[in-house]
């Protein structure tokens, strides 16, 4: 697309309460420069008129398949021919699964079926709904297709309840939107590793040395280097977290394991994200059978386990590398040592403690590289987790740049 076509977006809006973001979102992609065509459900409806969306999109809005003089001016086909990216925002559970079972039976069904534009969709819906066994099976149908997602944001909720479904707010909607047209996702088709989570390294059969890591942080920079278009494996320690939508996971339970999983994949990688908290220290040997208490003290011998993101920067050939930083204390200075020592590429380093960090739901990052630096001030993490995949990208590209002009 030059710059001079506007980008044309098809915004499907079907039945949910955030339904009433939805004019402003239009507001936000028109400001933006893109031609924006509504077509509601029958359900989305209920919550918001179409004078409302005719108003602010400035084109007659579409909603039946069988309307005569709307299909004679511009017919379902040819809207979804027009379409440059169709958006379903918000996008019910009941329109997903409609999606899914791939049905035709309402106008907005009938274009997604019809177009070969990329689908995104907004899902928004109560937080019981969305982990709902038959919703998860269904996005992953979707997102196996193709279809990206944008959110499910987690928060307040219109029921009352908090938690992950809130629709993704209307001017990061916007943007991510456009991100996406003007060349596709910022990751489009790279390759991305991250390893997440604690490790568990063996006393004996029933014991082991772990840490505090929830794995959170991993595991949304999974899902938001997918909403950016990366192809993502997440190696993960021993975390009950869901795997994000169109994410390969790969659990492992030690730093050994975790240190294979890595090497079998790390051939077929562009980026590494060593995000998970592997043991330094690992007990030398496993005891084959329970240890009995019977001695009044006991030592265990400690030895150190693999460093696997030193391994992997250390490759010839190697992947753009990323590193985490958990500090206590002197935060830059021991960050900037580490991006040193392990040769990464880019090191985000965080103050773990007080509500951030570890098993904490908020963390703020400084990220560093050779020659700069970027602060990222404390918010969920998945905020960040987005935030961060930009930071990786630009960093990413302007990497891959400078290599092939040599
Ligand atoms: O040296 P330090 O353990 O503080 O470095 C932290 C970074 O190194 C994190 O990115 C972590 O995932 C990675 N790491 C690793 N293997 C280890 C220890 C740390 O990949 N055994």
């Amino acid at each position: 697309m030059t710059p001079s076509t506007p980008p044309r977006i098809l915004l499907g809006i079907t039945g949910g309460i955030a339904a009433y973001k939805s004019p402003d979102l239009v507001r936000r992609l028109r400001d933006r420069g893109a031609e924006v065509q509504v077509v509601m459900t029958g359900a989305a409806e209920r919550f918001v008129t179409r004078q409302t969306f005719q108003a602010v999109s400035g084109r007659p809005v579409r909603t039946e398949l069988w309307d005569e003089a709307a299909e004679a001016a511009m017919g379902h086909i040819e809207l979804a021919r027009w379409a440059g990216r169709v958006v379903i925002a918000p996008a019910s559970a009941d329109f997903i699964a409609r999606l899914a079972a791939g049905l035709a039976d309402d106008l907005l069904a009938t274009i997604c079926l019809a177009t070969e534009a990329p689908i995104l969709l907004a899902p928004a819906m109560n937080r019981v709904m969305w982990a709902n066994a038959a919703t998860r099976a269904n996005i992953g149908t979707l997102t196996g297709r193709g279809m990206r997602l944008l959110g499910p944001d987690d928060g307040n909720q219109a029921c009352g309840d908090t938690g992950a479904g809130r629709m993704v707010e209307p001017d990061r909607m916007a943007e991510a939107i456009l991100a996406g047209i003007a060349g596709a996702g910022l990751l489009e088709g790279v390759r991305m590793l991250i390893t997440a989570g604690p490790t568990r390294e063996p006393i004996d059969p029933v014991r082991f040395i772990s840490n505090r890591s929830s794995g959170k942080m991993g595991f949304a920079l999974a899902a938001a280097a997918v909403e950016s278009g990366a192809k993502v494996r997440l190696v993960a320690g021993p975390v009950g977290l869901p795997t994000p939508a169109a994410v390969e996971r790969i659990d492992v339970e030690s730093a050994e394991q975790m240190l294979d999983a890595v090497h079998r994949h790390i051939g077929q990688t562009d980026i590494f994200v060593a995000a998970a908290a592997v043991a330094d220290y690992r007990p030398a040997s496993a005891a084959r059978d329970k240890i009995k208490k019977t001695a009044p003290e006991m030592a265990l011998k400690l030895t150190r386990a693999p460093d696997i993101l030193t391994q992997v920067a250390a490759l010839a050939n190697g992947p753009f590398t990323v590193g985490f930083a958990a500090e206590t204390r002197d935060v830059e200075k021991n960050a900037r040592a580490k991006l040193e020592q392990k040769q990464l590429d880019m090191i985000a380093a965080n103050r773990v403690g007080a509500g951030s960090g570890f098993d904490s739901d908020q963390n703020a990052l400084t990220v560093y590289w050779s020659g700069g630096e970027q602060e990222l001030p404390k918010t969920g993490k998945r905020e960040l987790a987005r935030a961060l995949v930009q930071i990786i990208a630009r960093r990413y590209v302007t990497a891959r740049e400078t290599a092939g002009s040599r």
